[in-house]
């Protein structure tokens, strides 16, 4: 298929949070089915998840990116900060990483995985990593985009346990260099 390139990545404001609210639930239940408990995705509501992003959106800005295409409109979203475990020796965290299924494989995730590491950096972040659902083939395409294997472990997804894996980037901007 054809690489759209036409996407424009931005930061995040108030006015996308119910796009990105609706494509958080719509690849919630595309890419977790099978994963999570049904009632886990059945039971998400894109109203309770625009609020939570309002208060990102308003609190952290610039934390939340989206990819917008002329004619589609927002078909990605991510959002980073400050890596929450202490005890692993990466400083940010991508937190979540979702392009719509329609828009997948055109480029839009490496745009915004870029975007992602570029805030990152800009906030004093040298090293990042984010964990994925290990039986989500999308952890492949961290893989593909030089994310390190760090560990695995169970961690909460909606409130579920499950079995994760950490993958890393020690320095972002050797990465940006390259
Ligand atoms: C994973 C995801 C973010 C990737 O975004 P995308 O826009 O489809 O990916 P891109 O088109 O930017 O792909 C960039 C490169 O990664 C490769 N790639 C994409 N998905 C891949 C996968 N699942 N496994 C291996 N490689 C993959 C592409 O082939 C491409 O390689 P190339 O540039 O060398 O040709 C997207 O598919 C998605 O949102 N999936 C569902 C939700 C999800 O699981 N998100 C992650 C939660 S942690």
């Amino acid at each position: 298929m054809d690489r759209d390139t036409t996407f424009r990545v931005r930061r995040a404001g108030p006015t996308d949070v119910a796009a990105i609210a609706r494509i958080e639930v719509e690849t919630w239940r595309a890419t977790y089915a099978g994963m999570l408990p049904d009632r886990v995705l059945i039971g998400m509501s894109e109203r309770r998840q625009q609020g939570a992003w309002a208060g990102l959106v308003r609190y952290r800005p610039g934390d939340v990116i989206v990819v917008e295409e002329p004619e589609g409109g927002i078909v990605g979203f991510g959002n980073c900060g400050a890596q929450r475990d202490p005890t692993l020796p990466y400083s940010g965290e991508i937190f979540t990483l979702y392009v719509t299924p329609d828009a997948q494989n055109r480029g839009v995730g490496r745009h915004l995985l870029g975007a992602l590491f570029e805030r990152l950096l800009y906030k004093g972040n040298s090293s990042a990593l984010i964990w994925v659902i290990r039986a989500n083939p999308s952890r492949f395409f961290y893989e593909h985009l030089g994310g390190k294997f760090i560990l695995t472990r169970r961690i909460r997804v909606g409130g579920e346990p499950v079995e994760a894996i950490a993958y890393g980037w020690p320095d972002l901007s050797a990465l940006r260099r390259a």
